[in-house]
C-alpha cells in the first residue's frame, strides 16, 4: 500500500505499547520512527549523571535549561531501528531504566526541556513520512498532524507489560512497584501544568487492553485504507 506524505502522531498513556505499534507501523509505512520520550529520558539521564536533581525529585532548572543547547542527543537509524544516542554514546538501554523512569516525569514537565524537545521534533518531522509517539504529539508539538491515535489501556495490563520488559532485561522488580510508577507517571503526566497529557479532539481512541499487535496492525491498515483511500495509489 502506497502511503501519502503525512505525519502520524502517536499519544497516550506510558506502557501502551505506543513505541512497539509505532516502530512496526514504520517498518510497514517506510516511514521514519521517532521517539520522543526518549528525548525526556535523554534530558533525565543527563540531569541525573550531572547531579542536577535533589533527593526530593526538583531539578535545578536553570543548571538544566543552560545545559540544553550542549546535549547532543539525536536518533541514529540502525537495522531498520530508532536508537538514541547522547555524543557518540548510545544511550538506548540505559534510558529505558527505573532509575530513569522514575526521574522522568519530573524532569519533562519543565518548560525549557519541552521546548528543547519540540524544536527537536519539528525539525525532524519537518520532511513528513514520519510516525511519532509521545504525550503530546498530537495536541502541541504537530496539531496539524494528518492522523492522531490516542492510544490507552488498564493500568494492571500495562504494569504486566513493563514487568516483562524489564525482566526480560535482567531487572529485578516488583509487579507492585511497576504498577505505583504506572499510576505515579499517569498522574503527573496528565496533571502537569506544561503540555499535559490530553488527547487531541481530532485523535482517534485505541484501548489495546485486549489487542495483539497483529490486531493492531490490522486496524491501522483498514484505518489508513478509509482515511486516505482518495490519496492512495
Ligand atoms: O514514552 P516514555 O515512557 O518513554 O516517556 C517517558 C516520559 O516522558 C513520560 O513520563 C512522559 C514524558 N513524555 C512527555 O511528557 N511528552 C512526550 N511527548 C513524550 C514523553
Amino acid at each position: 500500500m502506497h502511503i501519502p506524505d503525512i505525519i502520524i502522531a502517536i499519544d497516550g498513556y506510558s506502557s501502551t505499547g505506543k513505541s512497539s505499534f509505532a516502530k512496526l507501523i514504520a517498518k510497514e509505512f517506510g516511514f521514519m520512527y521517532l521517539d520522543s520520550g526518549a528525548l525526556y529520558r535523554g534530558v533525565t539521564l543527563y540531569a541525573i549523571e550531572h547531579s542536577m536533581i535533589g533527593d526530593d525529585n526538583v531539578a535545578d532548572e536553570a543548571a538544566l535549561e543552560q545545559a540544553l543547547p550542549g546535549i547532543d542527543l539525536h536518533f541514529v537509524q540502525e537495522d531498520g531501528e530508532c536508537r538514541t544516542y547522547m555524543g557518540d554514546r548510545c544511550i538506548e538501554k540505559v534510558i529505558r531504566s527505573l532509575a530513569v523512569s522514575r526521574k522522568v516525569s519530573p524532569i519533562s514537565a519543565l518548560a525549557p526541556v519541552r521546548e528543547y524537545v519540540d524544536r527537536k521534533l519539528r525539525e525532524l518531522g519537518s520532511r513528513k513520512r514520519v510516525v511519532i509517539d509521545g504525550r503530546d504529539i498530537g495536541s502541541t508539538v504537530f496539531p496539524d498532524a494528518e492522523l492522531k491515535i490516542f492510544m490507552t489501556a488498564d493500568p494492571e495490563v500495562r504494569a504486566m507489560r513493563r514487568l516483562k520488559e524489564m525482566q526480560a532485561k535482567g531487572e529485578d522488580v516488583k509487579f507492585e512497584d511497576v504498577l505505583e510508577n504506572v499510576r505515579e507517571r499517569d498522574y503527573i503526566d496528565s496533571h502537569r501544568k506544561v503540555s499535559p497529557l490530553t488527547r487531541a479532539e481530532d485523535a482517534i481512541v485505541l484501548d489495546n487492553s485486549r489487542m495483539t499487535m497483529d490486531d493492531q496492525m490490522e486496524w491501522i491498515r483498514r484505518l489508513v485504507a478509509e482515511k486516505f483511500s482518495n490519496d492512495l495509489v
